[in-house]
């Protein structure tokens, strides 16, 4: 056994795990919702804690999202071999990308889908499968089955539409580049605490909720404003209004184009995806031998002229590129990348940490859509543990970063 296990740090880590892990009531007090006209869809995240070991490929089904979309907004290396068949450990947060879009006149996510299982129901959907994102009544009138009650049993196998709570506003917060994460107020957070950890204030997280208070209790929906690189790509490509939270990625083109922003500056930085391959098409700038990415630096009396290759969105499968020179008072130097981690998986504890004392380690753990056998009661010793493998790993990068 790891000497690891009777020290109070343990006890500490199983009790931030079983935190993370607590599904708020159904009944939500307070949610953050923001009113629409347009029908144009806007780049917005979605906060999600995975309650079971639960594949990527799963996970992405779930929120009809890209598997290396969820890890490039991850900082998770979406390069990495095999990853969309990795096993995602219980415990681990992650930010989904969706398009938040306007129904019934407020934003909505509205692309995901939902196959109902034995067992299952609005309630239980609501609250578990998809942790307090949405809610039994959404679901119910997207889905035209008005006399089911939320804790009515549904018939297996019907498919329900899901509307899961985002906002957009504007793409801005004061003024700067915002993505806007919803994010479901777990037990024990505090507004300080929530915004301490996305690197905003409370007074911002106040403001943009319309919050009088800092008061927030479990299940209330609230949405972070962060800080991110904006785009101006033409209204008619698909990814017209990308935006990229600081310190992460986005997969966009089709898979061939990625971009990133920060750690340096916060102006999107886009270049071939290392997944790009022949059916991609050309990266090149026009009249130039430059690619996607590549700049030149040239001095002159009045500053540094930089020359760069820019990616300009996505438009009938073609990859617009442009290239553009800007005047700057001095020389970027190399650009840096905001770095990657490994996708975490549950069979790397394992590895690192042994097998769990309880034979019960494996029972509701890779679990397709997290059904109530996963998510449902008391959470299991097996659950407790990848979860304080995840914070783990978690500090063990933290402390690697910091050399
Ligand atoms: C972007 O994130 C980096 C750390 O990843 C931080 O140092 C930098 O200040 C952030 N930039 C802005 C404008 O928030
Ligand atoms: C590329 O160069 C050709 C001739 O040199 C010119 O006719 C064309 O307009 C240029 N295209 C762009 C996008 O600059
Ligand atoms: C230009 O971009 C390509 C693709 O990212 C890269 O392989 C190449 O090294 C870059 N060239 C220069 C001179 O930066
Ligand atoms: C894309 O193709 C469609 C038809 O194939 C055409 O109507 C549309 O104008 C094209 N858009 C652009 C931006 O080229």
């Amino acid at each position: 056994m790891l000497p690891l296990a009777s020290t109070p740090l343990h006890h500490l880590l199983l009790l931030l795990a079983a935190v993370a892990c607590t599904r708020p009531p159904v009944t939500t007090s307070k949610s953050t919702v923001e009113p629409c006209t347009s029908s144009t869809s806007c780049p917005a995240l979605l906060s999600y804690t995975l309650c079971a070991d639960l594949k990527l490929a799963e996970l992405a089904a779930l929120f009809a999202a890209d598997p290396l979309a969820i890890l490039a907004a991850n900082a998770m290396d979406f390069a990495a071999p095999d990853a969309t068949n990795r096993i995602l450990p219980a415990g681990l947060a992650l930010r989904v990308p969706v398009p938040c879009a306007c129904s019934n006149g407020i934003r909505k996510a509205t692309s995901v889908r939902y196959v109902s299982r034995q067992g299952d129901t609005l309630a239980s959907i609501a609250s578990q499968v998809y942790g307090g994102l949405t809610a039994p009544d959404w679901i119910r009138e997207s889905s035209d089955i008005l006399e089911a009650g939320a804790d009515d049993a549904l018939d297996a196998g019907a498919t329900l539409v899901v509307p899961l709570h985002c906002a957009c506003f504007g793409g801005a917060d004061n003024g700067v580049p915002a993505v806007y994460l919803t994010y479901v107020v777990a037990k024990g957070d505090t507004v300080p605490a929530i915004a301490g950890r996305y690197r905003t204030t409370a007074t911002d997280v106040m403001s943009v909720n319309d919050l009088a208070t800092p008061d927030v209790a479990a299940g209330d929906i609230i949405v972070l404003p962060l800080s991110a690189c904006s785009s101006s790509f033409p209204t008619f490509t698909p990814d017209y209004g990308l935006a990229v939270a600081n310190g992460t990625y986005a997969v966009t083109a089709n898979r061939c184009v990625q971009c990133s922003c920060g750690p340096g500056n916060l102006d999107l930085f886009c270049v071939p995806a290392p997944l790009a391959d022949s059916t991609c098409s050309s990266m090149q700038c026009s009249n130039s031998s430059m690619m996607l990415g590549n700049f030149t630096l040239v001095m002159t009396g009045a500053g540094c002229s930089v020359t760069s290759c820019d990616y300009g969105g996505y438009a009938n499968g073609t990859i617009i590129t442009t290239l553009t020179t800007t005047l700057k008072p001095l020389c970027p130097g190399q650009h840096q990348f905001p770095p990657l981690i490994p996708p975490p998986t549950s069979s790397f504890f394992q590895t690192y940490l042994g097998p769990s004392p309880a034979p019960m380690t494996l029972r509701g753990g890779n679990n397709p859509t997290g059904s109530p056998d996963a998510v449902s009661g008391v959470p299991r010793r097996g659950r407790h543990f990848s979860g304080a493998a995840v914070i783990l790993l978690a500090l063990c990068l933290v402390a690697t970063m910091r050399w």
